[in-house]
């Protein structure tokens, strides 16, 4: 079983170099060690709480999403996606608000920094204060509990949110998991080792100190610009210079080999100029950037693809939600009507279901293509699949069929149209069906077990 690592990055801004060091580079090596299952989303509802300028929304989705790509994240390994494409998400994020304190919403330090400072300023203590603010750890706790994340790597100021999600995972499963586990209790992971970068002044590379070097934004020219406002001390061409600890070298260092770090303490030891020094800085920082750069500008120039690419994510990403979505709403009571049966009857009833119910078929023809069709009890075939290169694409399609997804049976390569016989509500109907009898059968099983 593989280890499920996700993490969400909120849609306001563009990408600088401390967000690649800290957070882009580091996630994408991470995707790639064996064993790991990678969620990574643009948190863009989350966006919307703390911006209400809907093109700087759409420009600043549009940008992180190119970073994510031209930095070379792997979308067929990861799940790459926009929680605003993922229905499931506020509707799970309203089951989880049903079950959560509200006195723990009031120490969330997001909500209470603001409280404390109306408070200070003498203003009514919510004043200004918006409902979207004070949820947002629950809207948090749905992304990372709708998908079963076991690691959640974050910044230290968002702990607090993952104890949260646990606590609220924990009372979820306590009052309707009827002995079952249905959350997974997520672990915050706060990577120690991995660069803070210094911005411009010496401080943590921050947008809200405005001391930031743009990754893409601008150009090389804008790199070199910010890279020339680089603090740096007085000392003039020829005297000898104290790397360490300084801005310049610990940039220098977050794109730089062991033997490139050594050549550069030494070169500024024995007197190199600040001015040459920069120089020296933004050469090896576009060594890594500068291919990249390429690949972010032809993905901006055509966000039809990056579109494209969201949209499979979000089929991927709908592909899991929705089948926990269902157990959740059915475990709540959100089911559908119908005679309890008594439980003499109980099995009989439960057998002349299933005999009624139709069949999902899987199998290759001739040609070597794997198809798939819904057959109906009475023999009438409900779904013809097209023909498949592989097995488990066919397989991956029953799956999410079986599940009674609308939109999964709206994507699926399957015949439609009056030739084909296809009549798409009584194979929705069919498909409803199998989820029903499925869940119905679960929920049995653990009222039992
Ligand atoms: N709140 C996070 C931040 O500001 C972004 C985020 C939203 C997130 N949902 C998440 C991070 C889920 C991890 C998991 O950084």
């Amino acid at each position: 079983m593989s280890t499920r690592v996700l993490t969400g990055i909120t849609t306001t801004g563009t990408p600088h170099l401390g967000n690649y060091v800290g957070a882009i580079r580091p996630a994408i090596a991470a995707s790639r060690e064996t064993g790991v299952e990678s969620f990574f989303f643009l948190a863009d509802y989350h966006a919307l709480i703390k911006c209400d300028d809907p093109a700087r929304i759409e420009r600043s989705r549009l940008e992180i999403a190119a970073a994510w790509l031209a930095a070379g994240l792997d979308v067929e390994r990861v799940t790459f996606y926009r929680q605003s494409d993922v229905p499931e998400i506020p509707e799970l994020t309203w089951l989880l608000t049903c079950v959560t304190a509200k006195g723990q919403m009031n120490r969330a330090h997001a909500y209470k920094a603001a409280a404390d400072a109306n408070v200070a300023a003498g203003e009514d203590v919510d004043a200004g204060i918006t409902m979207g603010l004070y949820s947002y750890p629950i809207l948090m706790a749905a992304d990372i509990l709708m998908f079963n994340a076991h690691r959640v790597p974050v910044g230290r100021d968002q702990i607090q949110h993952i104890e949260m999600a646990r606590d609220v995972a924990q009372r979820f499963n306590h009052l309707f998991g009827a002995g079952r586990e249905l959350f997974v209790l997520p672990q915050a992971e706060v990577e120690e080792d991995v660069a803070t970068l210094p911005g411009l002044d010496g401080r943590k590379m921050s947008k809200s100190y405005d001391n930031t070097i743009p990754l893409f934004d601008g150009g090389a020219k804008a790199l070199r610009e910010a890279v020339a406002r680089i603090v740096t001390d007085s000392r003039l061409p020829g005297e000898p210079k104290e790397p360490e600890g300084t801005a310049l070298v610990t940039i220098f260092d977050a794109f730089a080999d062991a033997t490139e770090r050594a050549a550069f303490r030494t070169a500024l030891v024995n007197g190199l100029g600040w001015g040459e020094a920069k120089q020296r800085l933004v050469e090896q920082i576009e060594r890594s950037v500068a291919p990249m750069r390429e690949r972010y500008e032809a993905l901006i120039a055509h966000p039809d693809r990056i579109e494209a690419t969201l949209q499979a994510g979000a089929a991927k990403a709908r592909a899991i939600a929705r089948p926990l979505l269902d157990e959740l709403r059915h475990a709540v009571g959100l089911r559908r009507m119908q005679a309890h049966p008594v439980a003499a009857v109980e099995v009989k009833a439960g057998a002349k279901t299933s005999a009624a119910l139709a069949q999902f078929k899987q199998y290759r023809e001739a040609d070597g293509r794997f198809h798939f069709k819904l057959v109906g009890a009475d023999g009438q075939v409900l779904i013809q699949s097209a023909g498949l290169a592989e097995g488990r694409e066919a397989g991956r399609w029953v799956q999410q069929l079986k599940a009674g997804d609308a939109t999964a049976l709206d994507a699926a390569p399957i015949e439609r149209g009056a030739a084909s016989g296809y009549d798409r509500a009584a194979a929705l109907a069919a498909i409803q069906a199998i989820a029903e009898q499925a869940a119905a059968q679960a929920a049995e099983a653990s009222s039992k077990g």
